[in-house]
């Protein structure tokens, strides 16, 4: 399962998905671009979003539907939000420098191996390397034993308080390591011509921000009325200490935030609510009841701002045999929005005119990566097949697919290609379709597979007798005549369900 996901990363990258940013320079960490299928998928996943929450949000408890409106909101905001928001002061990750190799470790995913009997160095592992690095420098330092006959005579800790005693990860010698440093995750940058602390702003690390410094406009300027819901969708920058796993942990990254604004005594009933749809959104894309987890985060592990959050987890391979991070659904309370009606002196209570009452609503919030959720979708696809030419096809939901057919005439005479013509001109206004007219037809087939295209289209001699095409299904390959005016039908169908 581990090894899927060098494969999995080598075909975004064959096929135009996902590529390193500054590629031809060698990268750089926690940076990817997104190629022409890559755009298309993440395009996809983003609307699916923004229509399911705002423009047909879900129908709530009570049977009616419920009230959800958008915003998009500045990256750079005003540096006191992040004081209030208490990223300034909290938004840390504790990291370890190695003065030798220069490299730098999340001091909580460094683990120590002491001997047993307390004589002799330890050693630092990296529990954010590849596996394939930690086995060899166990071997090494095993000196001939087994493994785990070196490993039971180590005792596996947590970073020790004397770092003088330890071999870090990557060295020789001992005493390379630097006492944990609490490290603030956010990118800054200066706002004008001077770089001065007073001009100093971050890159926002979560979008939900700007949703809360505009609660009362939106409440001002629209009909909205508690229990409602504003969202989001944009990119967030995280400076992670160890960004790790091709998309899944990066530093500039998309995210999709719902706040949801209701009264406290509602919380526990609109945060079954929330876990419910949230739910069911990732299994309407096709992702397997089987490779969802939820995992109620543990008192001491909750962010700041939350006294509750449901973690949905998905089955990603680098996780196997479990589950990581695909979304969040947090209790935050007020918190947002008293910090900042403090540290802004703006009035910013919502008041209701029924019951006379004035207030800083509850909130719960659904907050998925959208880059993140891309990779779940392409991990979920991914289906090894051994009896077709491509060795692997891409099983995405066709609404999901960044192409939703392909025209293929099956060959480069014009009586195959003037028909192929005609029917991609007919359908690429409602859907992304391609023209491929080159190469053999089973190549074709091949590439269309690893691309995740569910139907293929073929005009043949016998079309221009019975204006009918073949429909090949990804899935099963299996193929039927259908005439060529029904294909329009059939494709919104398919997509769509009708
Ligand atoms: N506003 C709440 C919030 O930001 P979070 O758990 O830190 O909560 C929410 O992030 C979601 O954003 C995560 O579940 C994950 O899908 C995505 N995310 C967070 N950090 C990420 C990173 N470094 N790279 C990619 N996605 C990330």
């Amino acid at each position: 399962m581990k090894d899927q996901m060098k494969d999995i990363v080598a075909l975004c990258k064959r096929r135009g998905f996902i590529f390193a940013a500054s590629d031809i320079y060698g990268g750089i960490n926690g940076f990817w671009d997104y190629g022409p299928l890559g755009v298309e998928l993440k395009n996809n996943l983003r609307d699916r979003w923004w229509h399911d929450m705002v423009i047909a949000p879900p129908i709530g408890p009570d049977g009616t539907p419920i009230s959800i409106v958008g915003v998009d909101s500045s990256i750079i905001q005003n540096p006191n939000c992040w004081e209030a928001s208490g990223h300034v002061g909290g938004f840390n990750d504790p990291m370890v420098d190695c003065r030798e190799s220069k490299k730098r470790y999340r001091a909580d995913h460094v683990f120590v191996l002491i001997p047993k009997d307390g004589e002799g160095v330890s050693f630092a592992f990296d529990k954010d390397a590849e596996d394939e690095l930690i086995e060899k420098r166990l071997k090494k330092l095993a000196k001939g034993k087994s493994i785990d006959d070196f490993e039971r005579e180590m005792l596996d800790q947590i970073p020790a308080a004397n770092f003088n005693n330890i071999v870090g990860p990557d060295t020789k010698n001992k005493g390379t390591l630097t006492e944990p440093r609490q490290f603030n995750m956010m990118f800054h940058t200066y706002v004008g011509a001077t770089a001065s602390d007073d001009n100093k702003a971050y890159l926002r690390p979560e979008t939900c921000a700007g949703i809360f410094l505009n609660f009362k406009n939106v409440v001002d300027s629209s009909r909205v009325k508690v229990p409602f819901g504003i969202a989001q969708i944009g990119k967030a920058f995280r400076n992670e200490v160890t960004p790790r796993n091709f998309i899944f942990r990066s530093r500039e990254f998309e995210q999709m935030e719902l706040e949801w604004f209701c009264e406290e005594e509602d919380v526990p009933k609109w945060f079954d609510f929330w876990v419910e749809q949230r739910t069911n959104f990732w299994l309407s894309l096709g992702v397997d009841k089987s490779a969802l987890h939820f995992l109620d985060v543990p008192k001491d592990d909750l962010a700041h701002y939350s006294s509750r959050t449901i973690d949905v987890e998905y089955k990603f391979p680098f996780a196997a045999p479990g589950f990581d991070e695909l979304e969040g659904i947090a209790h935050r309370g007020n918190y947002d929005l008293t910090q900042h009606q403090k540290h802004s002196g703006a009035k910013i209570e919502y008041y209701d005119q029924q019951e006379n009452k004035r207030y800083l609503p509850h909130v719960i919030e659904p907050s998925t990566g959208l880059t993140r959720g891309v990779l779940a979708l392409i991990c979920e696809a991914y289906t090894v097949d051994e009896n077709r030419p491509s060795g692997v096809y891409l099983n995405f939901h066709p609404s999901m697919a960044p192409k939703k057919a392909a025209i293929l005439p099956l060959s480069a005479k014009p009586e195959h290609v003037e028909p192929a013509q005609k029917l991609y001109m007919e359908l690429r206004n409602e859907f992304v379709v391609d023209l491929d007219i080159k190469q053999n037809i089973g190549k074709r087939y091949a590439r269309q597979d690893e691309i995740g295209t569910p139907y293929c289209f073929t005009v043949d001699s016998e079309t221009a007798e019975d204006n009918c095409v073949t429909v090949r299904d990804r899935n099963t390959m299996a193929q039927e005549r259908i005439p060529l005016d029904k294909v329009k039908a059939f494709l919104r169908e398919k997509i769509n369900g009708g």
